[in-house]
């Protein structure tokens, strides 16, 4: 039997969100051990409105919550702040018993929904600044975009102090209480949320949060996990403080190798190459074997790395599984731009060299020259060629991060 409850956000405003304690991973990569939930609110003001729906696997509790609130035929808006299906998936249904409602949401958002319906709708789209009445209170439209879907954006409504943010500020993190001064401490979701969806968005994040300094909150209410009324305040602080932090740790003079070799010659050339590097200058450079390293720690090092150079034997005319966990990982949004090159062992056909080239240019980094592909095991003149494209390398690292930061030799 699913959980019917319906909380009070303030005396017209209510919680008809959806708790999962029962999902495992979101989006297929992230994990979700304190479960989640897919919150919804619904503002009983003259004219009547929902903020999000739910996830659809739920639209038959979420359609019963909508019934016990209100007459559904009456709602007149429905706003979408981002449309990814987690917050956009009850509209179909929803809409099939509130067909005079009209749903609203940013430019990007309404082109979205017509893609995920396939069918006409009464919408409105809003900006940056837009409002709607709801007669006794209005709904105020706040430019957020890229957190972490182009089509974000934030609604305020004045006359309650609260601010609806969908993704941002929220965590995976589920408990009936609902409200952050009731549940147990969720710092780990909140911090983990905040790494894996909104941190490539750091940017974005800082400049939402200047929007929203100037405005009156009492509440935030988050698209998922709790409803901040006592920490929403140190939430903004936390999530400006590790956007910040973030943006910082791009340390322009620092270089990942991660390789994965078989019989080690793969990884010879890796050391050869890394020794290149640091005879170029102050680099900091990390040479790892990622057969058994873990996603998060490779994902933290093409975080912070300014350039990648990544090597694998060829095996069975491929490469290796593990190269391609790391070219997953890599976010062209975060690491555009970044200088990339390849290397590897190979024994006759060779067919590393242009499978890791491709993916890194296909990923939008910048492939720095010639990659370094030596047959079988590399020979002491081999290693010094290695040496010397390490050092290539390491130049135009450092000529990269002078142009990024002039004042700093
Ligand atoms: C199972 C297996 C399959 C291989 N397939 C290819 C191949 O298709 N083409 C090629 O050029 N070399 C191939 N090789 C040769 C390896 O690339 C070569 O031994 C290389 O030196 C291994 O580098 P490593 O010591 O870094 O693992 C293969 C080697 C193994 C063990
Ligand atoms: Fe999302
Ligand atoms: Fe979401």
């Amino acid at each position: 039997m699913e959980d019917k409850r319906i909380l009070d956000v303030t005396n017209d405003v209510k919680w008809i969100g959806i708790l999962d304690y029962d999902i495992v991973t979101f989006d297929v990569v992230m994990e979700t051990k304190y479960g989640t939930t897919y919150n919804s609110y619904f503002i009983d003001a003259d004219k009547k409105a929902i903020i999000e729906t739910a996830k659809n696997r739920f639209s038959e509790t979420y359609l019963d919550k909508i019934k016990t609130v209100c007459d559904p035929a009456s709602i007149e808006y429905i706003v979408l702040n981002h449309t990814e299906p987690d917050h956009s998936g009850c509209l179909h249904e929803l809409l099939q018993i509130a067909p005079n409602a009209t749903v609203v949401g940013s430019g990007n958002a309404i082109r979205y929904l017509k893609d995920m319906l396939g069918y006409e709708f009464n919408y409105q789209q809003v900006k940056d600044g837009d409002t709607i009445s709801l007669g006794n209170k209005t709904l105020q439209f706040i430019g957020a975009p890229n957190l972490h879907w182009p089509d974000s954006i934030y609604t305020y409504l004045p006359e309650d102090r609260l601010l609806f943010t969908c993704d941002s500020f929220g965590a995976h993190y589920c408990d009936e209480k609902m409200f952050d001064d009731l549940t147990g401490n969720y710092d780990d979701a909140f911090k983990y949320y905040f790494d894996v969806i909104l941190k490539p968005y750091s940017k974005f994040i800082l400049k939402a949060i200047e929007k929203i300094r100037p405005l009156e909150i009492d509440q935030i209410c988050t698209g998922h996990g709790p409803i901040l009324r006592s920490t929403w305040k140190q939430r903004v602080d936390q999530s400006e403080a590790m956007a910040i932090e973030a943006m910082q740790i791009k340390d322009k003079r620092r270089v990942f190798i991660p390789y994965v070799s078989a019989y080690h010659n793969t990884a010879l050339i890796a050391d050869s190459i890394a020794d290149g590097i640091r005879s170029a200058g102050e680099i900091d450079v990390h040479v790892c074997d990622i057969e058994t390293m873990e996603l998060s720690t490779i994902d933290d090092h093409l975080s912070k790395a300014s350039g990648f150079i990544i090597g694998s034997p060829t095996i069975n005319q491929n490469i290796l599984l593990q190269i391609y966990q790391l070219f997953a990982l890599i976010n062209p949004l975060r690491d555009k731009g970044k200088l990339a090159g390849a290397f590897g062992s190979y024994g006759w056909s060779g067919e590393g060299a242009k499978l890791i080239e491709s993916n890194l240019t296909n990923l939008k980094l910048k492939l720095a020259g010639e990659s370094l592909f030596i047959k079988f095991t590399p020979h002491n003149n081999e290693l010094e060629k290695a040496r010397e494209y390490g050092l290539n390398f390491g130049k135009l690292i450092l000529e990269q991060a002078l142009i990024a930061d002039p004042d700093c030799n």
